[in-house]
């Protein structure tokens, strides 16, 4: 089964507390977002391989470790994954994207998919599916059975909360997927929201209704 890992970092946790408010504006979610998945991404990334390399500093040769030219991939969910993305590419510029477009019928709450473009050497990749929202799972499963189709092998996912509903649902269709969440809330309200959550990542994010 795969591990499902909760950062509680306190930059993390103080930052999530204020993205949670509703008194909390599209301009600040959205940089508050940028912030937490910028720190996720760091711890996230600890098992990166690195090799030694030696460098000419201007006093003398030193031995260092640089990464050992992993290939990244990230694949944020839309909309409201877009908001993980700038700060990963700026961890990792070499860093490919791609996207699943992903939206849950109200009615049935199922994914429906709308668009789907991704790297082509996915194989090659480790990949980073983000969505800052599990709540039924649905989008997520979705979405990584898409990434495995298409090639897909190595996948972790980022996220800032989750129901153990959602990671029970994303486990069991993906047993080989590690999820990192910054907070576990306590379940789904009957639209299938998450309580206590954020409201609608997507909206608030883009300033939409
Ligand atoms: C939200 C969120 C996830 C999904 C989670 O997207 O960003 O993708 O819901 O719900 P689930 O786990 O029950 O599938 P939404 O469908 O609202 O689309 P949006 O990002 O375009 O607003
Ligand atoms: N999608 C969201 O944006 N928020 C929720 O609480 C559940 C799904």
């Amino acid at each position: 089964m795969s591990k499902v890992v909760v950062i509680d970092h306190p930059l993390i946790q103080h930052k999530l507390s204020i993205i949670r408010s509703e008194e909390t504006g599209s301009k600040d979610f959205r940089d508050l977002v940028r912030e937490v998945a910028l720190l996720m991404a760091y711890e996230i990334t600890r098992d990166l391989p690195l090799e030694e390399v030696e460098v000419k500093t201007p006093v003398a040769l030193a031995k260092c470790r640089k990464l050992a030219g992993e290939k990244i991939g990230v694949i944020p969910i839309l909309r409201a994954g877009l908001g993980m993305v700038e700060p990963i590419l700026e961890l990792y510029p070499t860093a490919r994207v791609g996207h699943v477009g992903l939206y849950r019928d109200p009615e049935t709450l199922k994914p429906v998919e709308y668009y789907c473009k991704l790297p082509s050497d996915l194989a090659e990749r480790d990949l980073i599916v983000v969505d800052p929202m599990i709540a039924t799972g649905g989008s997520l499963v979705a979405a990584i059975d898409l990434v495995k189709r298409k090639g897909g092998r190595r996948i972790k996912v980022l996220s800032l909360i989750a129901v153990p509903e959602g990671i029970k649902a994303v486990q069991e269709a993906h047993p080989d997927v590690d999820i990192f969440t910054a907070a576990i809330d306590d379940y789904l309200n009957d639209h299938a929201y998450i309580v206590p959550g954020l409201g609608d990542a997507g909206d608030r994010l883009f300033g939409t209704k």
